[in-house]
């Protein structure tokens, strides 16, 4: 493929103005057999496509069939010149259109996309404040009819009120947002679909039973200690007193669960090195 036919097709797909010429991807490449190979197999195969979007280094992208490239590019290469971690940060904008171009008709996301701002601000808010409420509930006084809502207990009750905005303001992005999926295989992905299910499921029971037991107390649950939230059970109910000990259960579950979701975090990073973390970091 020449210049002039990768200008046709970036034309036909709206991209004309941002790509200047295919030399400007492939000149920049490494090594002289990756910008060979580059040529012969471009456009990419839909193999070479699902690489990009999962962000490879850029010689593992030019792996075609089995002609397999260095993973480490050499000295003086130009990615490593600019002191990249991944090559995939470093391809210039006209690299992109057309890496973006390609994937696009290969029907793949360019580099798994990621979640936006609003979603990752509420994922680490959430996380602070779960955290918080863990170490106050764990060390927090045991509470008996009678007890005051004082000291810790009240700072329980505070982070819990902040924390049930953040999980509403959460699903609610969330069911009117769908972020790009993630480049994995398809048992990693009913994995991690199901953990992300059963993760929003205990954001919702733990603190709906904080809450229900807080109320059979006659304690009043207030966000920024200002705005009260109704009471969403009857005081001295028995059953929401129950609901205070499936709470401290659930509790351990909702931390096996963010074990797990961490645990699998760190193996994309570390073991596929992926891109997966990267998507929800700031
Ligand atoms: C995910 C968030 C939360 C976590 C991880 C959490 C964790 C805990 C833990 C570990 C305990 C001690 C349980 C025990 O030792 O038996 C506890 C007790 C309690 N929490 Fe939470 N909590 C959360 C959210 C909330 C919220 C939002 C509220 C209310 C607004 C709340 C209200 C209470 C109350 C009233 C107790 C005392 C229950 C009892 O002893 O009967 N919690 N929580
Ligand atoms: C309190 C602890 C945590 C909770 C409750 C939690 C919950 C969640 C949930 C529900 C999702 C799904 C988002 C969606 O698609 O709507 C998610 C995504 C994600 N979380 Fe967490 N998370 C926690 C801690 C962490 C930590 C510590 C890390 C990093 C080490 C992390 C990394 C990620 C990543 C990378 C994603 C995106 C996964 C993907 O692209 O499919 N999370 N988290």
């Amino acid at each position: 493929m020449n210049d002039r036919q990768a200008h046709g097709i970036a034309y036909r797909r709206g991209y004309a103005q941002r790509i200047h010429s295919v030399a400007d991807w492939v000149g920049d490449l490494a090594l002289p057999q990756q910008r060979e190979i580059a040529c012969a197999v471009f456009p990419m195969s839909l193999a070479t496509a699902r690489e990009q979007s999962t962000g490879r280094r850029a010689s593992a992208i030019l792996k075609v069939g089995r002609v397999a490239y260095p993973a480490h590019a050499p000295r003086g290469d130009p990615v490593r010149r600019r002191g990249h971690a991944s090559p995939i940060d470093s391809y210039t904008t006209a690299q992109k259109t057309l890496m973006k171009m390609q994937s696009d008709e290969a029907g793949f996301r360019p580099y798994a996309a990621g979640y936006d701002g609003v979603a990752k601000f509420l994922h680490w808010l959430v996380v602070l404040l779960i955290a918080a409420q863990f170490v106050i509930g764990w060390t927090m006084p045991d509470i008996h009819k009678g007890t005051r809502p004082d000291g810790l207990i009240a700072w329980h009750l505070g982070v819990g009120a902040t924390l049930i905005a953040a999980v509403a303001l959460r699903i609610i992005w969330r069911l009117t947002h769908s972020p790009a999926p993630a480049e994995v295989s398809p048992f990693l992905r009913v994995v991690s679909s199901g953990t992300h299910g059963l993760l929003y499921l205990a954001l919702v029971a733990v603190p709906v039973l904080g809450w229900a037991n807080a109320s059979s107390r006659g304690w009043s649950v207030k966000l920024s200690g200002v705005l009260p939230y109704p009471a969403i059970a009857p005081v001295g109910s028995p059953v929401a007193h129950e609901m205070g000990d499936i709470h401290g259960y659930l509790a351990w579950v909702l931390f096996a669960l963010i074990v797990l979701h961490v645990g699998g975090a760190l193996f994309h990073r570390f073991v596929l090195k992926d891109r997966v973390l990267q998507r929800m970091l700031p």
